[in-house]
C-alpha cells in the first residue's frame, strides 16, 4: 500500500469511491467537477495501481481545517487504510500550521483513536456556513462534531480512552458527547 497526494486523473475513482458511501448519506456527495477542483485537498491510498482509499484536508485558514471524505473501498477495510488517510492529512495541517482540524462523524470512536475529541458544531462556524446552512439535516443532525486534541498529552489520552473502550463504553462516550 502507498499514501501519496492525489492527481486530476485520479478525480474519477475518487468519485466512485465516495459515492459509494453518500447514497446512505454516510458522506456528503462530492460532484466530479468538485472533486477535480479540489484535488490537491486530496490524498490516496493505492495498491497495484488502484485506489483503496482516500480523503481530503478543507482548508479554512490558518485557524482550521476539515478532515472529510474520508472513505476506504469495502474489500480494503480493516487493514489501516483509513488510519494512513487521516494520519497523511493530519501531517499536511501541521505543514500549514493550522491551528485547529475539525470533522463531523457518526463514527466517533474511530477518530478518537487519532486523537480528537468531541466538541460543539457551534464553536465552528467556518463549517456551519460552508455546509450545515444549506443541509436538510441542518435541525436534525445527527453528526458529531470533532476536533484534534490540541496537546500531545491529551491525544495520547484520546486515544487511550477510545482504545481501552469496550463497545458499550465507546458508545456511552458518545452518549456523553451527543448530549452536550
Ligand atoms: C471508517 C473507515 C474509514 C475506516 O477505515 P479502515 O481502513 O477500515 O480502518 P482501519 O483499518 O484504519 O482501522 C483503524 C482502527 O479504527 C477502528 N475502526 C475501523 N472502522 C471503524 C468504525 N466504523 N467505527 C469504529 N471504529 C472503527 C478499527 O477497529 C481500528 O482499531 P484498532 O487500531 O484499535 O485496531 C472505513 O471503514 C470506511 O470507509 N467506512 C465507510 C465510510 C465512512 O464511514 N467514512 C467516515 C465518515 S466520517
Amino acid at each position: 500500500m502507498r499514501t501519496r497526494k492525489a492527481v486530476v486523473t485520479d478525480a474519477r475513482e475518487v468519485h466512485d469511491l465516495i459515492a459509494q458511501f453518500s447514497g446512505d448519506g454516510t458522506l456528503l456527495p462530492r460532484r466530479y467537477n468538485e472533486i477535480c477542483e479540489n484535488i490537491r485537498d486530496f490524498v490516496v491510498v493505492e495498491h497495484r495501481g488502484r485506489i483503496l482509499a482516500c480523503g481530503a484536508l478543507h482548508i479554512y485558514g490558518p485557524h482550521l481545517a476539515e478532515v472529510r471524505s474520508i472513505a476506504v473501498t469495502p474489500e480494503a477495510q480493516g487493514r489501516g487504510a483509513g488510519q494512513r488517510v487521516v494520519k497523511t492529512l493530519l501531517v499536511e495541517a501541521e505543514r500549514h500550521q493550522i491551528t485547529r482540524v475539525c470533522l463531523f462523524t457518526r463514527i466517533p470512536e474511530f477518530f478518537g483513536r487519532l486523537g480528537f475529541i468531541t466538541s460543539q458544531r457551534e464553536e465552528l462556524p467556518d463549517k456551519m456556513f460552508k455546509d450545515c446552512v444549506a443541509c436538510p439535516r441542518l435541525h436534525c443532525c445527527d453528526e458529531i462534531a470533532m476536533v484534534l486534541a490540541h496537546s500531545a498529552a491529551e491525544r495520547a489520552a484520546a486515544r487511550r480512552d477510545y482504545r481501552s473502550a469496550s463497545n458499550g463504553e465507546a458508545r456511552r462516550l458518545v452518549q456523553i458527547a451527543r448530549a452536550q
